[in-house]
């Protein structure tokens, strides 16, 4: 599809006689404009290269360093209207998701399209259940990380090893191979994230158990002691965490699946892919975010400081952040954060209120009323209450990220999935703006 190029310099200007999908641009260097088509409210960022001032001239580029107003792919996953708030999973809102599905329904939902039959589900379920079990080896790996190890360089150091043991998931275009990655990856993201957490304690690792559900397995791969046999997670705990992996299991293209979408691009394997998209929600102003919000929990210490952290925050102009607040594509609440803080209470209720939840409540009342926050739109999203639920069902602070990226991995497969489906997909590969030297020559180290 390239620009048509309707007019001349030389030509009348036109006058459009009826609505068109289209954009009529006017290059004023040259006095000549272009027509470029519109389909589904974007222009193709290709069509602006004919836009030349002469033959010699690259064409016109698209400027967008954080891609603010940039498509990168077309996606049938996730729907995300910031201004009003909606988030929906392949057309259900997440918010009926949330009250009716687990977690694996989910799942199903967001890599096939559809949500799953008795069968479908059934046999799901089996699927993932039958490959939580990891390599012995990967387990002698997660022993070699020192006590104190971030537990999510521990997660994406050895989900990419896992890429040296399946070398079959090199076939990207072999789509049973796919799936099987697929089941592997889901499966074994909690038995990662349960065995570093395990390491940290320099407690023996517990491993999978196949008449437990996904989220129920997590749990007690995580608490169990071998001292104590008969522990069983509290059914409150289990739904809430269920609900809690919905919630962060896509959000159509944030930095962490640009990443997935990025290397996958490529064809490297599904296990590095993710790594890297761990990677990236790893960064405080991604999914790290809810391990900092605790940080900052702490650090404002009572109810009576609020006041003055808010100020320091206006204070630092974007270098001080209100952690847990404001989004790039939300300009509203955040419908996972609505959901959230309203678990947290049920939660409280086993496990007895986290005292930092006061801190939170009067952060968000002060900061919802505050011009600072007001004009900037900045809402609380859905790192702010996770943390404090994480915390009171006995997570140390620095698992929290973990905890997002459990679920994630079934959006970045579902996104990986599509991309290679994708009859437009290509290697992702963006253009720069050279502003450095032009040529010179060499120096010799003596003469410099
Ligand atoms: N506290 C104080 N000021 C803020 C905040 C905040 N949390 N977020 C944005 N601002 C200000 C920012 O300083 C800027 O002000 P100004 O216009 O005066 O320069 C304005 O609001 C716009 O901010 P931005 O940085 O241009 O917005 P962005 O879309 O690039 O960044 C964000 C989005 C999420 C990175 C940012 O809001 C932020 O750093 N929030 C805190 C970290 C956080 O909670 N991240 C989790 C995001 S949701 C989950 C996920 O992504 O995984």
């Amino acid at each position: 599809m390239g620009t048509a190029e309707t007019n001349t310099a030389d030509a009348p200007s036109r006058v459009s006689e009826s609505p068109r999908d289209a954009i009529t641009i006017r290059d004023e260097r040259t006095g000549r404009t272009y027509e470029a088509p519109i389909t589904h409210g974007t222009i193709r960022a290709m069509d602006l290269r004919q836009i030349k001032t002469g033959p010699d001239d690259f064409g016109l580029m698209s400027y967008d360093p954080a891609y603010l107003n940039t498509a990168s792919c077309t996606s049938r996953i996730t729907f995300i209207d910031g201004d009003k708030g909606i988030l929906r999973y392949r057309g259900y809102p997440i918010e009926q998701l949330a009250e009716k599905c687990s977690y694996l329904e989910v799942a199903y939902l967001l890599l096939y399209g559809e949500l799953p039959n008795r069968q479908q589900y059934d046999e799901w379920v089996h699927n993932i259940t039958y490959h939580t079990m990891i390599h012995e080896s990967l387990k002698k790996l997660m022993d070699t990380f020192n006590y104190d190890a971030h537990p999510m360089g521990m997660l994406i150091a050895t989900v990419a090893a896992m890429s040296t043991f399946y070398p079959d998931a090199r076939n990207v275009h072999d789509e049973p191979s796919r799936t099987k990655q697929t089941y592997r990856l889901i499966a074994k993201m909690p038995t990662l994230a349960a065995f570093a957490y395990k390491h940290s304690l320099g407690m023996p690792y517990v491993y999978p158990d196949n008449d437990l559900s996904y989220t129920e397995n997590f749990l007690n791969m995580l608490f169990k002691m071998p001292a104590a046999r008969n522990y069983r997670p509290n059914p409150t705990i289990v739904r809430a965490l269920d609900v809690l992996f919905i919630l962060h299991a896509d959000h159509e293209q944030n930095c962490g699946t640009a990443v997935m979408r990025s290397i996958g691009s490529s064809h490297a394997d599904p296990y590095v892919a993710v790594a890297g998209a761990a990677a990236a929600l790893y960064g405080p102003l991604h999914g790290g975010a809810n391990e900092e919000v605790l940080r900052m929990l702490q650090e404002v210490g009572s109810v009576s400081k609020v006041p003055a952290f808010i100020e320091e925050v206006k204070k630092g102009k974007g270098e001080k952040r209100l952690m847990g607040f404001g989004h790039r594509v939300y300009k509203n609440f955040d419908p996972r954060a609505k959901i959230i803080k309203r678990m947290a209470e049920e939660v409280f209720e086993v496990t007895g209120r986290n005292p930092l939840l006061d801190i939170a409540l009067e952060l968000e009342r002060i900061a919802l009323q505050d011009d600072y926050f007001v004009r900037r739109k900045l809402y609380p999203n859905v790192d702010f209450y996770s943390g404090l639920i994480y915390q009171a069902i006995g997570m140390p602070t620095a698992d929290f990220t973990v905890l997002f990226a459990i679920p994630r991995t079934s959006g970045w497969i579902a996104q990986w999935q599509e991309l290679l489906e994708d009859p437009e997909e290509k290697i992702a590969r963006p253009r720069q703006v050279y502003l450095g030297p032009g040529e010179r020559d060499f120096v010799p180290m003596e003469q410099r």
